[in-house]
């Protein structure tokens, strides 16, 4: 099988009962997707495949052959920070750090959901445009847990990028 996280191809699991947090963290040591409940309930596993927002301790790795892996270490690029690592900063979006990986990777794909038109439990109009208001924001982003407590700067940092105009 091929396997490709951030860009390249990576070796797949030699066990197929390994989930792919797994196999990100302890397998291919990128440490960056976090573990917090290991049964989909927290979010701070959140990674990107093929764009959408998947929680990796629910899924086997070996079910991604061929598809495309995007995790945390895989959002800056050469010119700097992924434009929502940035705005967490400026917007304290952040205290102990655990849950953002998943928080930045989830806001991605929640953006990418929003502009097919995807509605939400709070969206009106199912049929036009969604606009990321601060409450579909929160809706949205409720299955990403902050056990500190950083929600109102996770929300500003989210609507500062993704709401008022730079690319995701
Ligand atoms: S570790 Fe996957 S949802 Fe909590
Ligand atoms: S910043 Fe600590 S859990 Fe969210």
């Amino acid at each position: 099988m091929s396997l490709f996280v951030n860009g390249a191809q990576v070796p797949a699991p030699t066990d197929p009962r390994v989930s792919l947090l797994d196999h990100l963290r302890e397998g291919l040591h990128l440490t960056g997707t976090k573990k917090g409940c290991n049964q989909g309930a927290c979010g701070a596993c959140t990674v990107l495949v093929d764009g959408e927002r998947i929680l990796s301790c629910l899924a086997l790795a070996v079910q991604f052959d061929g598809r495309q892996i995007t995790t945390i270490e895989g959002l800056a690029s050469e010119e700097g920070l992924h434009p929502l690592q940035a705005a967490f900063i400026e917007h304290d979006g952040f205290q102990c750090g655990y849950c953002t990986p998943g928080q930045i990777c989830s806001a991605i794909g929640m953006a990418a959901e929003a502009q097919r038109g995807v509605p939400s439990h709070v969206t009106d109009d199912l049929g036009g445009t969604i606009t990321l208001t601060r409450e579909e924001i929160q809706e949205r982003m409720s299955g990403n847990l902050c056990r500190c407590g950083a929600h109102n700067g996770i929300v500003e940092a989210i609507q500062a990028v993704l709401v008022e105009g730079v690319p995701a």
